[in-house]
């Protein structure tokens, strides 16, 4: 059995005040999710926020992280400073990340690779743009960016490797994925990692949907066999709403 995963993408919003004030709110109406919870505020945050939710059930994720250690990289934070920092998960590759900041799939491999290889628990991102899914073409950019995302890992221990599927067109939209397609693409990704890392892999890997997942669509899309939770962008900055995704 794979335990949900309800993960909050806070995205650039909440200062640390305010991070620390949602995260009051949010621990006594989440502290009975069956899910694992977490929220991903930004850098500057999260050490607040790691001593915020201390001893409850929500863990804290960053939003990206560089591949390297430490050295001359200025602006970037590392894995070492995530887990001295008792960050848990981190966000790689979120279309955002792709689309403003350049980031390929290449680059994503790196952070990838060094995040696993430092205890922490990326949350993959992947999806394809309305242009692929009009194009016919959502299946081979899915495999593209799993292969490419994933280079070089069939030797790793995986345990700690979460995947979300997020179609661009989906995030921040409004519009959802229907619950078969979301459904058929994670099904797609949980073969690809079947063909390429066994089943062990492919039967225990989290693989989470998200784009605009919020309360009224949340239950419905969790009920589906593939899908193993969400990652929520602007639903999860209102209490209510991310709690009432959190116990669909
Ligand atoms: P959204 O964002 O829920 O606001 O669509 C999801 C995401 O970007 O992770």
């Amino acid at each position: 059995m794979r335990r949900p995963v309800i993960a909050g993408n806070w995205k650039l919003n909440k200062t640390v005040s305010e991070a620390v004030e949602l995260i009051s709110a949010l621990k006594p109406v989440v502290k009975d999710a069956a899910a694992e919870v977490v929220i991903c505020p930004t850098a500057i945050c999260l050490t607040e926020a790691v001593s915020a939710v201390g001893g409850t059930n929500i863990g804290v994720g960053a939003q990206n992280m560089f591949h390297k250690d430490s050295g001359a990289f200025t602006g970037e934070i590392s894995p070492v400073f995530l887990k001295a920092a008792n960050v848990e998960y981190v966000i790689l590759g979120h279309s955002e990340r792709r689309q403003y900041f350049k980031e390929t799939d290449a680059d994503i491999n790196k952070k990838v690779i060094a995040a696993l290889n430092h205890g922490l628990k990326p949350i993959l991102c992947i999806g394809e743009t309305l242009e692929e899914r009009e194009g016919g073409t959502t299946f081979e950019v899915i495999t593209t960016q799993i292969d490419g995302s994933m280079a070089d890992m069939k030797e790793m221990n995986l345990d700690n490797l979460i995947i979300a599927y997020e179609p661009v067109w989906a995030i921040g939209t409004g519009k959802t994925a229907t619950k078969e397609d979301a459904n058929e693409v994670i099904g797609f990704i949980r073969k690809l990692l079947r063909e390429r890392f066994g089943d062990k892999v492919a039967d225990a890997t989290r693989i989470l949907y998200g784009g605009s997942v919020k309360a009224s669509n949340a239950k419905e899309l969790m009920e589906m066999p593939e899908i193993d939770g969400a990652l929520v962008g602007g639903a999860s900055l209102d209490v209510n709403e991310f709690a009432n995704i959190v116990n669909y």
